[in-house]
C-alpha cells in the first residue's frame, strides 16, 4: 500500500512558516514583499491560476498587483510594461502568466528575457536557468522546487535512484534534471519522440509524469514500489485529474502524490518562497 505524499498539507505548513518570516521582516523594514502578475488577454485558466496565486499571497502577507493587458497588445507595449515593473522598486517579483495569446506566443522568450533576473520568480530567465546548470537553485521554477521539497520532506531517498521524467518543458522537466542530478539520482528524460516509453517507465524508482493525459499511468506499466509524482492536470467532467490512475496503482506504489492535492499547492508555495527570496535580495541592495 502506497504512502501519500500530501502536498496540500505540506504546502499549508510551509505557507504558515513563510507567513511568520514575512511578518517579522516586514515589521522590521517597513517594506512588504510585492508580486506583480501580468495577464495578457482573458484565458479563463490563466485568470484562475493568477487568482489562486494572488489569494495565497494575500493570506501570507505578500502584496500583489495584477497587470491585465489586452489580447492584441503590441510587442513594444508589452516590453514597456515589463520594463516599468522592472524599474518599480516596490515590486520584487514578476510573473508573466503563460501561455500568451497566439499572436504573441512565438515571442515568449523575448518577453521572459526582458524580466529582470532579480525579479524572475518563475525562474525562467536565461541567467537563472544558467545558474541552475551550476546547481544554483536560488530562483528556479516552482514546480520542480515543489517536487524536490516534497520528496525530501517525506525522506524519500533520491541518491542512487533511477528517476524517470516524462516531460521536457522549461517549467518542469528540464530544471528537474539538474535538481535530481545535484542529489545524485540517475535521470532519464522522456518525451513524445521517446522510443519504447513503456520500458523506461518500468525501470523508474522515481517516476515524474507531467503530460496532461488522464489515466496515462496504470498498474501494469509500473515497477513495484515506485515513487510517483503526478504533475499533470486535466479537467474531466468538471473535475481536476492527474496523469496517473490513482486508485489502480495505489497498492503497487511505494509512495504517490494525489491529484489534486499534490504538486499544485507545492508549486504555489514555491512561487511565494521565490518572491520572498527576491524581496530579501532586493531590500539588501
Ligand atoms: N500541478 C501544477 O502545479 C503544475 C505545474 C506545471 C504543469 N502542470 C501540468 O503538467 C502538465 C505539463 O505541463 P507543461 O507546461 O510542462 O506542458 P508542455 O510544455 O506541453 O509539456 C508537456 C511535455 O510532456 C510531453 N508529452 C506529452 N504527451 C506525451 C506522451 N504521450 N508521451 C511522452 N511524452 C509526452 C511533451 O513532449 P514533447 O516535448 O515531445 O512535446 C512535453 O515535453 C500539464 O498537464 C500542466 O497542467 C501542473
Amino acid at each position: 500500500m502506497g504512502q501519500i505524499l500530501n502536498g496540500k498539507e505540506l504546502g499549508q505548513k510551509l505557507n504558515l512558516e513563510l507567513k511568520r518570516k514575512i511578518s517579522l521582516i516586514s515589521k522590521k523594514t517597513g517594506i512588504k514583499p510585492k508580486l506583480a502578475g501580468i495577464l495578457v488577454g482573458n484565458n479563463p485558466a490563466s485568470e484562475l491560476y493568477l487568482k489562486i496565486k494572488r489569494r495565497t499571497c494575500d493570506e501570507i502577507g505578500i502584496d500583489s498587483i495584477l497587470v491585465n493587458l489586452k489580447k492584441d497588445i503590441r510587442k513594444e507595449a508589452l516590453l514597456d510594461e515589463i520594463e516599468k515593473l522592472n524599474e518599480d522598486k516596490s515590486v520584487h517579483g514578476i510573473i508573466l502568466q503563460l501561455p500568451l495569446p497566439k499572436a504573441l506566443k512565438p515571442l515568449t522568450k523575448e518577453f521572459i528575457e526582458k524580466i529582470s533576473p532579480l525579479k524572475d520568480v518563475d525562474g525562467l530567465h536565461p541567467i537563472n536557468r544558467g545558474k541552475l546548470f551550476d546547481y544554483n537553485e536560488d530562483l528556479v521554477p516552482c514546480t520542480p522546487k515543489g517536487i524536490i521539497a516534497l520528496l525530501e520532506y517525506y525522506n524519500i531517498e533520491i541518491k542512487g535512484k533511477h528517476a524517470v521524467i516524462i516531460n521536457r518543458s522549461n517549467l518542469v522537466g528540464k530544471p528537474l534534471i539538474f535538481m535530481l542530478l545535484k542529489r545524485n539520482a540517475t535521470v532519464t528524460i522522456c518525451h513524445t519522440s521517446t522510443s519504447d516509453l513503456e520500458s523506461h517507465i518500468k525501470k523508474a524508482d522515481i517516476l515524474v509524469v507531467a503530460i496532461g493525459q488522464p489515466d496515462f499511468i496504470t498498474k501494469d506499466k509500473i515497477k513495484e514500489g515506485v515513487v510517483i509524482i503526478d504533475v499533470g492536470t486535466s479537467r474531466v467532467n468538471g473535475k481536476t485529474r492527474g496523469d496517473v490512475k490513482f486508485e489502480d496503482v495505489f497498492d503497487k506504489v511505494g509512495a504517490i502524490t494525489p491529484s489534486p492535492g499534490g504538486i499544485g499547492p507545492m508549486t504555489v508555495h514555491f512561487l511565494l518562497q521565490n518572491t520572498f527570496y527576491a524581496y530579501q535580495n532586493q531590500i539588501k541592495m
